[in-house]
Parts: structure tokens; sequence; C-alpha cells
């Protein structure tokens, strides 16, 4: 572990992930999160015997992985894993390598391949499949193109599919198991009674709860922090919010909170966050009002990257400028969660970290000479929401949708006025009171106003008018990767677009975007 990571697990029983190399390695760590089961996944590079001894995990799943155990270098295990006297199932790459590390024989393809969908039958009775094989047979999902062709000694066949005699094998004297198929996938229906099982028999008690966690973590930020000073960067947003409360509870006074209010935020954010955090938790909050110093520079700019990157700089500048004025600060909290830390195993040149650097204050640490302090690195996003319930954050900010670091600026095609944020503001905040009022939010993933630098000509009353045109978005998605445009009733979006024109002077003309990413980003810029 590095000087900066704490280890909220520390007391927790403990299972380790090896890592092959496999794209779903992320939800075999999901699935043990369900069961209140704590887990790291480590790529095998990074594990040998020493590793094991400190690690000492009370059970070991080998990941799959697109490597062939028949090539010379492929990825291995340590030996001394087999000796450790712990559970182990090996999935996929993690089933051959085991065989053959334990005296079996995997072979090449030859017809043998599967991909995709393939139904296994039972092959008599093992504690492993409790609750499985309701009918006589199981869907899962299979992405094999070695298999393995005989068995290591001690292990016995328990479910088979048309492509893989050995689908289920184990040697229960051992506690060794070993499955061809994914059952952490989706498409492996019941694969997660595999992993039930799986920790149940290895003894889990399920102590990963939340509520050990913020006490844990807790601890930790104290000892890691000590009697030194922390700057945390805060936005409003989900991640960053929780991260401050729960060093606030964690160090109390030694936390300074920097907000920056930059211009172009939503109807009422400022006040809202300020509120919240300076009168509610009574933290100590630098409110840097910096909206001239943004909209200043802005002043005149259309160009959509350019209107980043003078954001962007800005953010830098005048975090730095109010951090400063903190004295015996060594700490920068970050907002980091799970799936940005995950060791990913690169065979173009060893294992790689791929660390999220935060919109607002990436490179920061290492200009002001500050350690990072990342509370949330262990959570995924579910679990830093139900933390943040934990704490007692109200669920209008723990279930907010996405907020973009550069704010309205990229909802104003164009050029950026005060007036045309102002009118944003408005609309926007319109959307959203429908949305909630319809009982939507919580469907949506993200909703907002895009303004459009379009004026068009209207009728309202016997008068003509000649307003802005604005744009409705809201769409569906799981990681803001992919989306699709929500299908709003008619009636909906027609009570809206009147709502808007009736209630929002300057605009008269409403439409919906029903453009999905791809082809379409989220924001309009
Ligand atoms: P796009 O528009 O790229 O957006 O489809 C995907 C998600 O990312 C958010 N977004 C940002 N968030 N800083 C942020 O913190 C940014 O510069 C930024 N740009 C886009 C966007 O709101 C959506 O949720």
């Amino acid at each position: 572990m590095t000087d900066h990571l704490i280890d909220p697990a520390a007391s927790h029983e403990k299972l380790l992930i090896i890592d092959f190399g496999s794209q779903v390695t992320q939800l075999i760590a999901r699935r043990l999160r369900e069961l209140n089961v704590y887990c790291e996944i480590h790529p095998y590079q990074n594990v040998d015997d020493a590793f094991l001894a400190e690690f000492a995990p009370k059970a070991v799943i080998f990941s799959g992985g697109p490597c062939s155990v028949i090539d010379e270098g492929s990825p291995r295990p340590p030996e001394g894993v087999y000796d450790l006297g712990v559970p182990i199932l090996g999935i996929c790459y993690g089933q051959q390598v085991m065989m053959q590390g334990l005296g079996g024989l995997v072979e090449r393809g030859h017809g043998t391949a599967e991909f995709g969908r393939a139904y296994v039958v039972p092959h008599g009775e093992l504690e492993l499949l409790q609750g499985w094989f309701e009918g006589d047979k199981e869907q899962v999902w299979m992405s094999h193109g070695d298999h393995v062709s005989k068995i290591a000694p001690g292990f016995e066949v328990y479910g088979t599919s048309p492509n893989a005699p050995y689908a289920i094998t184990a040697d229960v004297s051992r506690n060794f198991y070993a499955v061809q198929f994914h059952p952490e996938v989706h498409h492996t229906p019941n694969g997660a009674k595999l992993y039930e099982n799986f920790v149940r028999m290895a003894g889990f008690s399920g102590d990963w709860t939340m509520g050990a966690y913020r006490e844990q973590a807790i601890a930790a930020i104290r000892e890691q922090v000590g009697d030194a000073h922390v700057i945390c960067g805060l936005s409003g947003g989900v991640d960053s919010s929780v991260a401050a409360v729960l060093l606030h509870e964690a160090i109390g006074d030694q936390l300074t909170c920097v907000f920056v209010d930059h211009g172009l935020l939503r109807k009422n954010e400022a006040e809202e966050v300020v509120k919240m955090f300076r009168d509610n938790y009574h933290m100590k909050l630098i409110h840097a009002d910096e909206r001239d110093l943004f909209l200043g520079e802005l002043d005149g700019q259309s160009d959509p990257e350019t209107k980043r990157k003078i954001i962007g700089k800005l953010f830098i500048d005048v975090f730095q400028k109010y951090a400063n004025e903190i004295e015996d600060a060594k700490f920068l909290a970050q907002g980091t969660l799970y799936p940005d830390v995950i060791e990913s195993v690169s065979f173009s040149g060893g294992p790689s970290v791929t660390i999220k650097s935060h919109h607002n204050v990436g490179g920061l640490p290492e200009k002001m000479g500050l350690k990072l302090v990342e509370p949330l690195r262990e959570l995924f996003k579910d679990e830093v929401r139900a933390l943040g319930a934990e704490l007692g954050l109200p669920q209008s900010f723990i279930g907010r949708h996405p907020f973009p670091g550069p704010g309205l600026a990229i909802r104003c095609p164009g050029e950026i006025t005060r007036a045309k944020l102002e009118i944003l503001r408005e609309a926007d905040a319109v959307f959203i009171d429908q949305i909630r009022k319809h009982g939507l939010y919580d469907d949506i993933w993200q909703a907002f106003v895009a303004i459009l630098p379009v004026k068009t000509v209207g009728v309202m009353g016997d008068g003509r008018t000649y307003d802005y045109a604005c744009a409705l978005r809201a769409v569906t998605s799981v990681d803001g990767m992919t989306a699709d445009y929500y299908p709003f009733e008619h009636d909906f979006l027609g009570e809206t677009a009147t709502r808007i024109i009736n209630e929002v002077p300057g605009i008269n003309r409403v439409t919906y975007d029903i453009t999905s990413k791809p082809p379409g980003t989220i924001e309009w810029e």
C-alpha cells in the first residue's frame, strides 16, 4: 500500500481477486459487494507469496483473462496460493490456470471453443451449486477458445455443457472450485448464487456494511491525516459532498472546503450548497465568489474548446489561490471512486493504474506539494450514495443528476452572456420541477435545458415576440458513456413547453432533443 491509501478494510474479512486481465473482473467485485463481502482486485503480477501472507485472504478468486495458458510466459498465480488452505474459485482462464497448475491439461480449440450463451447440465451434487439447476439446465455465459482436456488429480466434474465437458469442476476436499463460464455477468442469470454459495462456504460473515465502512474510514482518515489540515474542493455533487461530510466527521475543523462559484451554476445552487455545508454541518467553507472573473474571461468567446480551456485554467488558479491561504494544509481530498482506481492488467507493459484526474483540480496535488486523501476509493457509486444516506445527507443531494464542472457554459452554445445565463437558469428550474412533479427524476440519468444561440419569431397575446429558443435534454444511461433520450409522454412535453414559455421571459420556443449518444454527446458542447 502506498502512503496515501487508507485501508478501511484492515479488520474486515477479505477476499482476494487475482486479475488475469478479464474485461469483467470488476463485476466479480460487484457481486461480492452485494453480499457484504470486502474484496480487492490485484493484478497477477503484483501477487507473490509475500503479498499473500500480508493480505491474508479468507478466500481467493482467479479471474478470467485474454491469454492462453498454453503460451509460454502466460500469467500464473504464485504457487503458494494453493497452500494457503483457503477456498479458491477459478473462472474461465482462472479455471484453466488452476487445472494446469495442479496437474491437469489444457488444449487449444479444435471445435471446442464457446462464445456467448450456453447451457450447463448438472453432474452430481455440489454445495457450490445449491439453489442452481431448478430446471434441468442453467444458462451461462461462455467465452473461451482453449478448454480443459484433463482435470487435475483430486477434481471431479459437476456440470457439463456441449463444448465444455468440464464446465464445473471441484476438489471438494481442498475447497478448490473451477468453472469455465462467467458467473459474474448478466447473461449468467443465476450466477450470483454461485458467489453466494462460495462466500458462505468460505465462512464470510458479511461484515462489509456501510455502517462498518463509516467507522473504519473515519479511523483511517484520522490516522492518515494526524493533526494536519485538509483541503476539499466542494462542488455540491454527490462524490465531493459525501467525501466532505465523512472527512468532517473524522477531523472536524482540520477540514476546509473550497466551493468555487464560477457564475455558471444552476438556480439557487450556490446558496443551497453553502447553506447545507456551512449552516447544517458547520464546516469551514470558503465560498469563492469568482463570477466576475470567469464571466469576464469568457466574454466574447464562443468556441466550445476555448470556453472549456478558459474555465479549466481559471478553476485551478482560483482553487490554488484560496487553498494557499489555508495554513498547515498538507492534504487534498478527492472523491475518487473504486472503478477509477482498479488496477487493470496491461499486457503491453505491466500493470497500470488508471486514476481519474479530478475535472477541476487535476494536477494540483503535485503542484502544491499536497498528499491525497481519498476516502471513497473503495466504493462504487451506489455505495457512495448509501454512505451519504448513512451520514445523514438529504436525498436531494445524494440522488442528484450529474452536473459538469464547466456548468452552464456548455449548455449555452455560442456567446455566454449574463442575460442568457439568467434565462437558462429559469428554464432549467422549470424543467427539473416538471420532472420532479411527474415523479420522473430518478428514472432519468440526467436532464437539463440548453439555451440556443438563435432567436425565433413567435406570437404571444396579440404581439409579436422575438426571443430565444431552448432545447430540453433528458437521457437514460448507466455511466454516461452511452445514452438514449428519455421517452416522455407528449402531454408532459406540451405542459413543460407551455410552462417554460409562460414563466420564463426571453424564451418563446421549446424543442426536445431526441439524439442518442452516440452519435450525439449528452451536453451540447
Ligand atoms: P458528454 O457531453 O461528453 O457528457 O456526453 C457525459 C457526462 O459527462 C459530463 N461532463 C462533464 N463533467 N466536467 C465534468 O465534471 C466536464 O468537463 C464534463 N463534460 C461533460 C456530462 O454532464 C455528462 O454527465
